[in-house]
């Protein structure tokens, strides 16, 4: 349906609100004033210097040299649209979230998609991983599923985010290389840090190279847990599943199509919405009862595991559909502002390290990304359901909060205990148990770092083993430091020694418990390069 013969949803109406269009306006200053002439300073004089008290001229001239904001410091370049949400039955029995419970209800969302290191003006077909973040705008306030997607992560505590995030990205001498982890300081933290072994696999695998946003599967990565109106737990992972299945380009390909059309999945994107085409993904959760916490042979709250479908099969749940192309970039996808720690009554925490850190980081980064700490209100990221509270100024502040009161519990507001009284059945932290001595160190049921990264291997066909190996060979072999080479190769030996010896074939690296390096240069995943950095060591 296009958005003029289908009913309006409440995140569009609230939007419309805020929808200036220009279309054949007379032009006005920001102050309302009308404008003349929009091409020619005032000068003294035909051949002069310019006159400060040109106020059109400063106010234009002002308001583009403040036209950017910071990048996002991770998923900097992304792109969103607006859909809806709905779900198939009601989960009534694992969750009380309002969003969850009835299939005749739908749910506003906005979601943006973006790979993870590249700056903002980067390609879209990169070997890296896609950020899958969807805003439900449901009545009970908003829930963002922040997911990834891969189902797992590189580290499984969040102090490590920064060091990841710095050897991830560009390096810091020369901000050398865009967008790719084919450079020493990705290999070296990988090689010092074996905990994302698992993860690894997956970005070499071809998961890291969609053929479309429509294609991809998204994961919340972390346990989350799902909390019923009796109080009853359930632990829960999120998996979207894309009606159209799963496509991944090949390795030469994404290459010809960075250069070629570095937009390739956004322009994929806006056009299938544009013709109509709307893309939908599944929702699935896969639940743990509580008291099962413990019956698997891996830790369910290490974000490196997955929940083997197997063991604990998905169950589909409802269906997303994205059917609205944005009206401004700016405003809508990089003004939105995601953060897992938003979440509405039916949903909670685990003590997962991973996710405990996130919890905190995205509104620290927001609050100098998007200026101050009312960026709540701007439209994009306002919520549907009413938002009252003692909160007051700040820089931008939009709400205009009459009264003489603005604190929780006085006598002055009437025969009200306060202007803004507590909702009964208002969000409750899950009351877990928690118990135990302030230390750094991890239990021992996140010490297996291999396992799962085995499984991903021997659960490929030869082919797709064929490109993780070809991966390997091509981001490894940029590498300038023989001693990480081989430290990687050693490392992913304990995952597979075939799959060791094979990225070590041609990347000049000894072959674990193998007879030294093969030519330096015989391998076609390297003869694809047009570069091979010699060795420094
Ligand atoms: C974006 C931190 C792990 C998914 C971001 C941003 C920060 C951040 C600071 C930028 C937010 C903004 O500017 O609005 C962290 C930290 C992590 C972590 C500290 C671990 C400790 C993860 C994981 C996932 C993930 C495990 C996937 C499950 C995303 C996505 C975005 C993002 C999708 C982009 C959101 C958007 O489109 O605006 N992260 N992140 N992050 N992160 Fe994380």
């Amino acid at each position: 349906q296009s958005r003029n013969n289908r009913q309006q949803t409440s995140k569009e109406k609230q939007l419309e609100q805020f929808t200036v269009s220009n279309d054949g306006k007379p032009m006005t200053t920001n102050q309302g004033v009308p404008v003349s002439e929009d091409e020619h300073s005032l000068k003294a004089g035909v051949r002069g210097p310019t006159l400060m008290e040109d106020f059109h001229f400063r106010e234009k001239m002002t308001h583009f040299d403040h036209e950017r904001i910071p990048e996002r410091i991770v998923h900097a370049r992304g792109f969103g649209a607006h859909g809806y949400f709905q779900v198939y039955e009601s989960m009534k029995a694992y969750t009380k979230a309002q969003f969850l419970q009835d299939p005749e209800q739908t749910t506003p969302v906005f979601v943006r998609f973006s790979t993870v290191a590249g700056s903002r003006g980067s390609a879209d077909t990169v070997r890296d991983v896609r950020g899958f973040a969807v805003k439900f705008y449901t009545e009970a306030g908003n829930y963002d599923l922040v997911g990834n997607n891969m189902p797992v992560f590189f580290i499984q505590d969040a102090m490590k985010f920064p060091d990841l995030v710095h050897a991830v990205k560009p390096e810091p001498h020369n901000e050398i290389p865009q967008a790719q982890s084919a450079h020493d300081t990705f290999w070296d933290f990988v090689s010092n840090n074996t905990e994302s072994a698992h993860m690894v696999m997956w970005k070499m695998s071809d998961r890291s190279l969609p053929r479309s946003f429509r294609m991809m599967e998204g994961f919340g990565v972390h346990t989350f847990r799902f909390v019923n109106d009796e109080g009853r737990a359930h632990f829960v992972k999120f998996h979207w599943k894309p009606v159209l299945g799963m496509h991944a380009h090949v390795w030469d390909e994404v290459q010809k199509l960075a250069g070629k059309d570095p937009d390739y999945h956004r322009r994929d994107l806006w056009d299938a919405i544009e013709s109509g085409n709307y893309p939908e993904y599944e929702l699935g959760v896969q639940l743990i009862p509580e008291e099962d916490e413990f019956t698997f042979d891996f830790d369910i709250l290490d974000p490196t595991k997955l929940w083997p479908e197997e063991i604990v099969p998905v169950r589909i749940i409802g269906k997303l559909t994205l059917n609205r192309n944005t009206d401004n970039f700016f405003a809508e996808t990089e003004q939105i502002a995601f953060h897992p720690g938003h979440v509405v009554p039916g949903i909670d925490f685990t003590n997962d390290p991973l996710l405990q850190g996130r919890l905190f980081s995205y509104t620290d980064t927001q609050l100098s990304r998007l200026g101050g700490p009312n960026f709540h209100e701007i439209p994009i990221n306002r919520p549907v359901a009413p938002v009252h509270n003692n909160q007051r100024d700040g820089m931008h502040r939009m709400t205009i909060n009459p009264g003489q009161v603005s604190y929780h519990k006085n006598g002055l507001a009437g025969n009200s205990p306060s202007p803004v009284p507590e909702e009964e059945g208002g969000y409750a932290h899950y009351t877990e148990k928690v118990d135990g001595r302030k230390i750094r160190e991890r239990s021992d049921s996140f010490k297996d770092h291999y396992s799962q990264a085995s499984m991903f291997w021997n659960s490929m066909s030869e082919v797709e083993k064929e490109h993780i190996v070809s991966a390997f060979q091509f981001e490894l072999g940029k590498v300038k430091s023989k001693d990480i080479r081989q430290r990687v190769v050693d490392m992913f030996a304990n995952v597979d020694k075939e799959l060791a010896s094979r990225i070590s074939e041609g990347i000049g690296t000894v072959s674990p418990g193998g007879q030294g390096a093969a030519s330096a240069l015989s391998s076609p995943a390297l003869s694809m390069m047009n570069t091979v950095k010699s060795p420094r060591s």
